[in-house]
């Protein structure tokens, strides 16, 4: 497989997210905020602290887009996560649900403001991240 995006979009990917970063633009608290006011049905779904679950959410987000020209360094751990989230009770049709929220969220970030083609690369993102899950998820589900 080759890289997740282009080059280009492997830039604006970081650039984003340092910008998000440096502001301290509240990402993963806007995304579970948004996540729970427009599904309030997947809030019992988590039990770890909300702190914890940002804290490994961003990092996620940080480990993605460091290595996304590098499929080989991150589709091991994106096959584990699916594996987990199969676990945490998750199926394939809330992904793309989880995908709108995310995007909702980076479009509405007003500490840190992102460009148009900044939301793009990270629409591309998501959606081969997600295609992927949610292809994992059936080597998981019985
Ligand atoms: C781009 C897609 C997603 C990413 C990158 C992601 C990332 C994460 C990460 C990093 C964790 C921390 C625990 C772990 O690593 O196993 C986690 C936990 C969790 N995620 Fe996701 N997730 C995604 C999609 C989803 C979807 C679609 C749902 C459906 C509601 C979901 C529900 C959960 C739940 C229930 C937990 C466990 C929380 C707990 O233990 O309290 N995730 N996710």
């Amino acid at each position: 497989m080759d890289g997740l995006v282009t080059n280009t979009q492997a830039r604006l990917l970081s650039r984003s997210l340092r910008r998000i970063s440096e502001n301290g633009a509240p990402l993963a608290r806007s995304f579970y905020a948004e996540l729970f006011s427009a599904h309030p049905e997947v809030r019992p779904m988590f039990h770890s602290d909300l702190s914890t679950q940002y804290a490994k959410f961003e990092d996620m987000l940080v480990v993605l887009v460091a290595d996304v020209l590098n499929p080989g360094v991150i589709l091991r751990p994106l096959q584990d996560l699916a594996k987990r989230h199969v676990e945490y009770g998750v199926t394939r049709e809330m992904y793309p649900i989880v995908g709108d929220i995310m995007m909702r969220t980076l479009r509405t970030l007003d500490a840190a403001p992102l460009t148009g083609d900044e939301l793009e690369a990270w629409d591309v993102l998501l959606g081969r991240v997600n295609a992927f899950l949610m292809d994992e998820t059936l080597n998981h589900t019985a």
